[in-house]
């Protein structure tokens, strides 16, 4: 049975910071930002979004009656969850409109939690071949102001419908994972923010990498030359080209020339949102998709997820027949044209602004917000939730 991605949503929050600016407010020079980490803009999420919300407004607009009627397990990854307890799935599934006959869970492990989420949907498919698995990735990135993170910080959600006979990409058996014990990032529970040793984080994830695609080649007998491209979890875009470099010698001038074009179409939106964490793999396999207009169905494409802790894993797909017809590029485009600068100034009063974890009641005007579904509040230490198109 062929089982993969049948669609993909994005949602990012209405408002940036622009890298050069946070560069020179930093006293650090502005390519630093936009040539050696590689980022051009950074998503600020307002205190009127979370985890739940940018997830819920990623699902709105791909959804169709169809796939309300379908999904019968809903899979939210993520790393800035809001409750120790009820999973974040269940208000999505709640804000969604999907119907009760269903499994909604919370997957962690870093900004591995949606690939879990996708293997844990492929045997669910496999069994249930008429269901659906909505899998969804959202995270906001929080280092803190002034931190030596920063500049990696960025907010939004993907979601993916995993189903069989998939409109966009058949995922492939084989598949290569590690787990290792690292401390090279991580989030206490008492923190909004993320610890993180830099250094040890970036060799990981290099090394994760090497390990499992050597695993890979090994199981399946497939080289560069079998790929069209490779994806690659993006805390910041120039993460993945240190990793892809590494691999580049295995293959002709030509097989280089592909992967490397390829990877900087790859890099697209994440370059302009910053790490979404969970979601960055699969933003920049939206970007590849939605920006390079000639990958020839039948492609494979090679996956690498990483989170930190760590875990790693590499899989891969096959672009099927009109993929490009279920893709929503206007949609996506538009909703990233559309967005609002602010300045370093406004962007650190937003930053500051959290919701109380005092257990008081507070309020929210979600007038300034454009996203369909906010968070209200909260009262009696329940989060607040709108969908305004209710
Ligand atoms: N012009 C051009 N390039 C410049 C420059 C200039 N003026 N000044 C510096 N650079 C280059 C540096 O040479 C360096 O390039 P290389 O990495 O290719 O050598 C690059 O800019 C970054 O410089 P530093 O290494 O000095 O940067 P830093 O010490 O300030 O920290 C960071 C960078 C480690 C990524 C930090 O931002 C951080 O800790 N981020 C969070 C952790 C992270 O994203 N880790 C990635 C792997 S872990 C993961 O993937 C999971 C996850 O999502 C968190």
């Amino acid at each position: 049975m062929k089982i993969g991605i049948d669609k993909i949503g994005f949602y990012t929050p209405h408002l940036y910071v622009d890298m050069n600016k946070l560069a020179v407010a930093r006293d650090i020079e502005p390519e630093k930002f936009t040539i050696g980490i590689g980022q051009e803009k950074m998503a600020i999420s307002p205190v009127t979004q979370d985890a739940v919300t940018l997830a819920a407004n990623a699902a709105l607009n791909i959804l169709d009656e169809q796939d309300k009627e379908q999904i019968d397990f809903v899979i939210f990854g993520t790393e800035t969850g809001i409750d120790n307890s009820k999973s974040a799935a269940v208000y999505v599934h709640h804000l969604l409109g999907l119907h009760p006959q269903a499994r909604a869970i919370e997957v962690k492990q870093a900004c591995y939690g949606a690939t879990a989420g996708i293997q844990m949907a492929k045997g669910h498919i496999a069994l249930n071949p008429d269901s659906k698995v909505l899998v969804l990735g959202s995270d906001i990135a929080r280092y803190g102001l002034n931190s030596s993170g920063e500049a990696t910080q960025g907010a939004g959600a993907v979601a993916l419908v995993i189903s069989a006979d998939p409109k966009l990409l058949v995922l492939e058996d084989q598949s290569a994972y590690l787990t290792e014990d690292v401390m090279d990032f991580w989030r206490p529970v008492y923190s909004d923010k993320a610890y993180v040793d830099g250094k040890l984080s970036n060799e990981k994830y290099i090394s994760f990498f090497n390990t499992v695609w050597e695993q890979y080649k090994a199981k399946s007998g497939l080289e560069l030359k079998d790929f069209a491209a490779i994806c690659y979890h993006l805390p910041y875009t120039k993460m993945g080209l240190k990793a892809l470099r590494t691999i580049m010698d295995e293959g002709t001038e030509a097989d280089k020339e592909r992967l490397l074009a390829n990877y900087e179409v790859s890099k697209g939106y994440n370059k302009i949102v910053g790490n979404i964490y969970t979601g960055s793999l699969y933003l920049s396999l939206l970007s590849l998709l939605e920006q390079k207009d000639d990958l020839a169905a039948g492609s494979r494409i090679g996956l690498y997820s990483y989170g930190s802790g760590s875990v790693g894993e590499f899989f891969t797909g096959i672009l099927q027949e009109d993929y490009r017809k279920h893709l929503h590029v206007e949609q996506h485009t538009t909703l990233l044209s559309s967005r609002t600068e602010v300045t370093v100034a406004e962007y650190e009063d937003i930053f500051e602004q959290t919701l109380p974890i005092d257990g008081s009641t507070v309020e929210l005007n979600v007038d300034n917000d454009p996203a369909t579904i906010c968070v209200t509040g909260i009262t009696d230490h329940m989060r607040q939730y709108v969908n305004k198109a209710d």
